[in-house]
Order: C-alpha cells, then structure tokens, then sequence
C-alpha cells in the first residue's frame, strides 16, 4: 500500500489519479480549494481518501497539507503535484502584471512548493516519488495562453533540474504533459460550463489526431506510471500524453514522408 497526495485532486486528472490509487488499495490525500468536490469525491472513493484543503499558491497552506498527509496517512510515497487553471488569457499586452503573477503562482510557484516540501520529507528517507502535472504548452509554444504556456515550461525546467539533485538522494521527479484532456478545465474553456464535459469530449474528439480525446484517466494511468517503482530508472523526463494530437504535421505544418 502507498501513500499519495495530490494537489487539485477534487476534479478531473487530479480525481482520476485519486481514484486509481484507492481502487489500487492506496491511501490518499486529495488536496484542493473546491472543498464541495473534495468532500463528495472522498465521501464516493471510501475510507483510504481524505480530503484537506489547501491552497496550493500558499507557503503555509502547502507546508501544513503535508505534515497533514505525512501524520494522519503515514509517509508519502507519491506526491502529485496536479493542481492548476488556465490562468489568464487574452494579448500579451493586455496582460497585467497583476494577471501575470497570479498565474505564475497559480501553476508554477505552486509546483515549487509543493516539491520543496515533498523532497524535505522524503529525503531523509531516500525514497519517493514526484509527478508534476505540466502540458504540451510546456514543451511547446503556441498552444495554449501565454502565460499558461511560460509557467508550464517553467515545470518541465524546473523538473529536469530538481532531478539532478534529488536522484543522489534516491528520490525520483518526473512530469506528465496532457494534451487537451476531458476536464472542468477544458469544459470551461470550450463551453464556459466546467461541468458540461461532454462539450469538451466532443469538441477535442473533432480535433483529436484518432478521433478519441484523451480523457482524465489516460493522463492519471501515465501519471501513476511515473509515480510508481516501475519506472524507477525514469528520472527528470517529461511525458507527453496527446494521442498524437500536437505532433506538427497534426497542426498544419510540413511534413515530410
Ligand atoms: N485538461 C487539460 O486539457 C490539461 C492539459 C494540459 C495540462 N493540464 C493540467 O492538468 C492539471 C489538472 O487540470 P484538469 O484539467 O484536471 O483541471 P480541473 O479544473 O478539472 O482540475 C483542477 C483542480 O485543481 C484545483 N485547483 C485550482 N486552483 C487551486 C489552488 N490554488 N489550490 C489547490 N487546488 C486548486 C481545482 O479546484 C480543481 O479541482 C492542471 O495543472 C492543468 O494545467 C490539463
């Protein structure tokens, strides 16, 4: 049995990594500002998930939400660090600076304190794994906003160079990197409706390379891979999971056969 936490584990990727976990007999700590979808997810997966808020851009919210995971479900083996929007959208310069550093702390600030924390434990255990949740606008640009896309390449870097730090100290840190994923995300995105999800299933089925959209529980499955011992030589990469759907050729540009 493993012990997991994961941050925006209330809805979409974040509640599938959840679920697979219990469903796998581990215990969890799903963390999240929607205390309503949080409670009612845990209140479903039964009595090895728990629910603690936590606002992932808060130094102390983050702190105490892993000595929560650490004294009330025992020393985490897994951290998910999942949590995220799309932040601010719109021209580049008609972006605040305002704007801009809520979204930096919303998907990357947040990403930094959450390892920091999870190494701080895990260290001295020489044991533990870390999957950030990045995106193809972390890999590369032009597909998502502009700051989305700064930020969610500041956690593939910030990934590949945590990495060379911890592997010494046993500890392994890896991101996953979805393509446009059925979610609350891209159902607010595509609809301005979070919860009508079959919007966003058809609108990225249209778009999608095979006609199937990557659903939450592809990304968890590639998530929980990098999360488990399996992968244990895998360390600092990024995964990207899109069914092809932002392989150039996919977006129009040349292609040559
Ligand atoms: N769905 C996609 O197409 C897609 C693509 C690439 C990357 N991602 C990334 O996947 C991650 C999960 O997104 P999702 O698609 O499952 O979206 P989602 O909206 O379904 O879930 C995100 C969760 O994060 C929580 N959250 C938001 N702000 C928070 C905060 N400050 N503190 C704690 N929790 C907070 C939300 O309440 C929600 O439960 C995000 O980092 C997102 O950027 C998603």
């Amino acid at each position: 049995m493993s012990v997991v936490l994961v941050t925006g584990g209330a809805r979409g990727i974040g509640a599938a990594i959840a679920s697979r976990h219990v469903a796998a007999g581990d215990c969890v700590l799903v963390a999240d500002v929607d205390d309503a979808a949080g409670e009612r997810l845990v209140l479903e997966l039964g009595p090895r998930a728990h629910y603690a808020r936590c606002d992932v851009t808060s130094e102390d919210e983050v702190r105490a939400c892993v000595a929560h995971a650490e004294q009330h479900l025992g020393p985490l083996d897994v951290v998910y660090a999942n949590a995220g929007a799309a932040g601010v959208t719109g021209r580049l310069e008609s972006t605040s600076l305002q704007d801009w550093r809520q979204t930096v702390d919303l998907l990357l600030t947040s990403v930094f304190l959450t390892v920091r924390e999870a190494i701080a434990v895990m260290r001295p255990r020489g044991r533990g794994a870390i999957v950030c949740t990045a995106s193809v606008a972390g890999v590369r640009g032009g597909l998502g906003p502009h700051v989305y896309t700064a930020a969610k390449h500041g956690v593939v870097g910030l990934v590949e160079s945590v990495a060379v730090e911890v592997a010494r100290y046993g500890l392994r840190i890896n991101a996953v990197a979805p393509g446009g994923a059925v979610s609350s995300l891209t159902a607010g995105l595509m609809s301005g409706d979070g919860d009508d999800l079959q919007a966003a299933y058809d609108r990225l089925a249209a778009t999608s390379a095979s006609g199937v959209p990557t659903t939450a529980d592809d990304v968890a499955d590639a998530a929980m891979f990098l999360g488990d011992p399996r992968s244990s030589r895998i360390n600092g990469t990024c995964l990207v999971v899109d069914g092809a759907d932002y392989v150039p050729s996919q977006r129009g540009l040349p292609y040559y056969s």
